[in-house]
């Protein structure tokens, strides 16, 4: 018998199953995903066809088009600069194969067990697990489910040749003269930076009127400007109504502002969103719960219907991100172990990695204004930034929002250099429940670009030293 059985072996399961074993729990961790030799690939989307190869190619093409673009202003000449893209890819996939033998080592390190196939819940202290149509039941105290997400398929542009999904959009063979993507979400928007700054004609058309709503308004307007300066043809309010591969290209049309558009492309990628895994989790005699969204059914400690089974990362509610899904297993596993684990979910961090980078933590300018609460705001730009001038890296902003009686931070938002770093800062500090003052008061060093949070909290009190703040 088990202590926990951890059905996926993404970043919310393996991570998990780790800290379960290393609190004493006998765990196992099921994964049905192998490489072509019959190897288990652990580490879910993220590892393999999410974050870690997805920023692999923003990172080579980031260095491309500087090369191309910005090495000059430098006083860098080169000559004869050429894309390799099998290499891209090749260096890309040792990345990804890297990490996920990592996990298999870090298993074993650990104590956890490895088990392959396809796990399902037959009741509160069963799982079975199917391989090749072999199938062995493990018995366990608990249960955490981690089956992660995938991307959604809409029947007007079903998945073809070249109609794909971002996987798909991880492997071209070669740079598509000319791209469609449909949804400028975080997905839409990273790969579409990828593959025109490798030469793509890309082409975004989002059903949406506003340019990324989840973001903060002033932030996403620069964010807007910037991408369309750099070359992305984003077309907002515009839906997708048919789309065709005829082999060759894709056809499709959109409608926006009630006329119908046609647009042709040598690839599409459909990036409209993520779906749980939660179809066959369990056996029909033993349901559970999930929401209107398909999404397992949990309590704030990421518990089911069923007081031994937990589920954690994509397939619960909350925002589809691996490092929300890591901490969701963190905590699972100490309660599991009995201890008071809690997840602080008001101050998950968010980053989109495109370049400049776009991260934010806690509330947004609109949300404060929409829940009535007072608050003071501190914006400092890049521009102004000695250390990002230095990098001919300056486009974008630091805005921290804070509670106008009391000071303490209440959102941090980001789009410039390192944006993500710099939140990070931030996220610590609201961990702690600083205060604009705190940072103001706090040394960064000189230069960095960190430096440009510092000014944005002084701002926030009429303290910044790098822009005008005349007494009234
Ligand atoms: P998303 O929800 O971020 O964006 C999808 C976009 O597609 C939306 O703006 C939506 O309005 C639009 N859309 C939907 N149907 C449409 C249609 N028929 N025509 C035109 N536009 C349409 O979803 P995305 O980008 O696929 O990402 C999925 C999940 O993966 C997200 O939850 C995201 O958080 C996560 N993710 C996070 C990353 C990160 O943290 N850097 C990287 C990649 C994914």
């Amino acid at each position: 018998m088990y202590d926990v059985v951890v059905i996926g072996g993404g970043p919310a399961g393996y991570v998990a199953a780790i800290k379960a074993s290393q609190l004493g729990l006998n765990t196992a961790c099921v994964e049905f995903a192998s490489d072509e030799k019959g190897n288990q690939k652990y580490g879910g989307t993220c590892l393999n066809v999410g974050c870690i190869p997805s920023k692999s190619l923003l990172d080579s093409s980031h260095k491309y088009y500087e090369a191309q673009k910005d090495f000059a202003s430098h006083g860098i000449d080169l000559k004869d600069l050429s894309v390799n893209i099998p290499s891209m890819m090749k260096r890309k996939d040792d990345v990804v194969n890297k990490l996920t033998t990592g996990i298999t080592g870090l298993f074993k390190a650990n104590g956890v067990e490895a088990i392959s196939g396809r796990g399902r819940v037959i009741n509160e202290n069963l799982v079975e697990v199917s391989n090749n149509g072999d199938k062995t039941s493990l018995e366990t105290k608990f249960i955490i489910l981690a089956t992660g997400s995938n991307p959604i398929e809409i029947p007007i542009a079903k998945w073809s040749e070249n109609i794909v999904d971002s996987t798909g959009a991880l492997n071209f063979e070669s740079v598509p003269e000319r791209l469609g993507i449909i949804g400028a979400g975080v997905i839409g928007l990273e790969l579409g930076s990828v593959w025109s700054r490798l030469g793509a004609e890309v082409t975004v058309i989002e059903a949406m009127d506003d340019f990324l709503p989840i973001v903060d308004k002033q932030i996403s307007k620069e964010c807007h400007r910037e991408f369309k300066k750099q070359g992305l043809d984003i077309h907002l309010g515009s839906k997708l109504t048919s789309a065709k591969d005829n082999g060759k290209d894709v056809e499709i049309s959109y409608e926006s502002k009630g006329e119908e558009h046609k647009a042709s492309f040598d690839k599409l990628i459909v990036a409209v969103g993520r779906k749980p895994n939660t179809a066959d989790i369990s056996d029909e005699s033993f349901p559970i719960e999930l929401d209107e969204l398909g999404r397992v059914q949990v309590d704030d400690f990421c518990k089911t219907n069923y007081e031994n089974i937990y589920a954690v990362g994509d397939i619960v509610r909350g925002p589809m991100l691996a490092h929300k899904g890591s901490e969701e297993g963190v905590m699972v596993a100490e309660r599991i172990a009995g201890k008071k684990a809690r997840m602080n979910y008001e101050l998950v961090p968010n980053v989109i990695y495109t370049h400049p980078e776009v991260a934010w933590v806690g509330k947004t300018q609109q949300e404060l204004e929409d829940h009535g609460v007072e608050f003071k705001i501190g914006s400092f730009p890049f521009a102004a930034s000695g250390r990002a001038l230095a990098a001919a890296d300056s486009v974008g902003s630091v805005k921290v929002l804070a509670d106008k009686k009391d000071d303490t931070i209440l959102g941090v938002h980001v789009f410039g250099p390192s944006a993500a770093d710099i939140v990070q800062q931030a996220v610590i500090a609201m961990e702690f429940g600083s205060s604009a003052e705190d940072i103001g008061l706090t040394v960064f060093s000189h230069p960095t670009v960190s430096e440009a949070f510092h000014e944005a909290a002084l701002a926030a009190n009429n303290s910044a030293i790098h822009i005008g703040n005349k007494r009234k």
